[in-house]
């Protein structure tokens, strides 16, 4: 069964421009970015991001907002502030990536999915990944009973990962945990699995018993928190739009309009004219109301209230540390979190 995978990824994988050439930082940031995105809309960004910084040196000499433009649009901003912490680690070190899966763990942002990705890859370690593809395949090839994230099935999963990186897996460690996230994405899909395509089909106790969408079994959702935030857009004609350098975490270090959460049972209005003035000592009148919008990041629902906003005296001469004028362009290099990307399409051309 193991031969049979491994023949079906070296027939069907996927170009990804590491594959062919596993250095081990590339593989290293696009392990990072495929955490978080599928293939087809991380590869651009994985490549300029890759030019940009071909090495954990170069990275390490960047400043934090070059890192996080670079990411922009990929989200979850946290996993590049901790890349970019590793490789300033490293860079303190001596500048060479550790071979070992252990030792990568001990990096900022590396945790046992990375860790184990980049050692089997890069370095030819016999360490088994186990990400979600993985998870869903091994449940359905071997019927393992629970849902992910409970303990009794993780550990399961975890044993008949390590036991099949031994048995069959260790001749090419990279290839063997590549061919199953790539099973995992092509052919063991979640709702409609491909069987017909699948070079395992036949070893598959959830398909002989004709249950292959029941495995795994699907935790129950944690209940959403469903808040509200708000954002001001002031536009001056000659210097653009108002915004601010977010401070606060999940956004820090993000461009974005100026505002925050609304407090219970606060007007949106209100919230806006605290948040500004307290976070970033921007005193403005919320003026038109921009049609609310869902946005929903892990599992917090988020409407957000946008306005057209004023300031509430005069335009100020100097604006606030913290807040600065961008042109409506939105020059390329700056980075912004996806709530401002959604507000700015909203705005009426100026
Ligand atoms: N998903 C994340 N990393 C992957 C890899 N190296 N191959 C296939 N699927 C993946």
């Amino acid at each position: 069964m193991q031969r049979r995978i491994l023949a079906w990824f070296q027939a069907h994988r996927r170009a990804l421009p590491f594959r062919d050439d596993p250095d081990p930082w590339r593989v290293w940031v696009a392990e990072v970015m495929l955490q978080q995105t599928r293939v087809e809309a991380m590869l651009p960004r994985y490549r300029e991001f890759v030019a940009r910084f071909p090495d954990p040196a170069t990275l390490a000499a960047a400043e934090e907002e070059a890192v996080l433009a670079m990411w922009s649009g990929l989200g979850y901003y946290a996993r590049a502030r901790a890349l970019h912490r590793a490789a300033r680690r490293l860079a303190r070190g001596g500048g060479e990536i550790p071979r070992a899966a252990a030792a990568l763990k001990e990096l900022p942002g590396v945790g046992e999915y990375t860790a184990a990705a980049v050692a089997s890859i890069a370095f030819g370690e016999a360490v088994a990944v186990v990400d979600g593809n993985v998870r869903r395949v091994l449940a359905r090839l071997f019927a393992v009973p629970g849902a992910p994230g409970r303990a009794a099935f993780e550990r399961r999963i975890r044993e008949l990962a390590d036991e099949l990186m031994r048995a069959g897996g260790a001749a090419d460690p990279g290839a063997w945990n590549q061919a199953l996230m790539e099973l995992g994405a092509l052919v063991c899909l979640p709702k409609r699995p491909r069987c017909g395509e699948c070079p395992a089909a036949g070893a598959c106790r959830a398909r002989a018993a004709g249950r292959e969408a029941d495995f795994p079994e699907r935790a129950p959702r944690p209940a959403a928190t469903v808040v509200s935030t708000t954002r001001g857009v002031v536009r001056d004609a000659e210097e653009g739009l108002l915004l601010v350098r977010r401070r606060e975490s999940p956004l820090r270090g993000l461009l974005d309009f100026p505002g925050g959460p609304c407090r219970a049972g606060e007007s949106p209005r209100r919230a806006l004219a605290r948040e500004a003035s307290r976070r970033y000592r921007l005193e403005l009148v919320p003026g038109r109301a921009l049609p609310p919008f869902p946005h929903q990041i892990m599992h917090r629902k988020i409407t957000v209230f946008a306005f057209e906003a004023t300031f509430a005296g005069a335009s100020p001469d100097r604006l606030p540390e913290g807040a600065r004028w961008v042109r409506p362009d939105h020059p390329p290099g700056i980075a912004a979190g996806a709530i401002f990307r959604k507000v700015l399409r909203l705005l009426p051309a100026p």
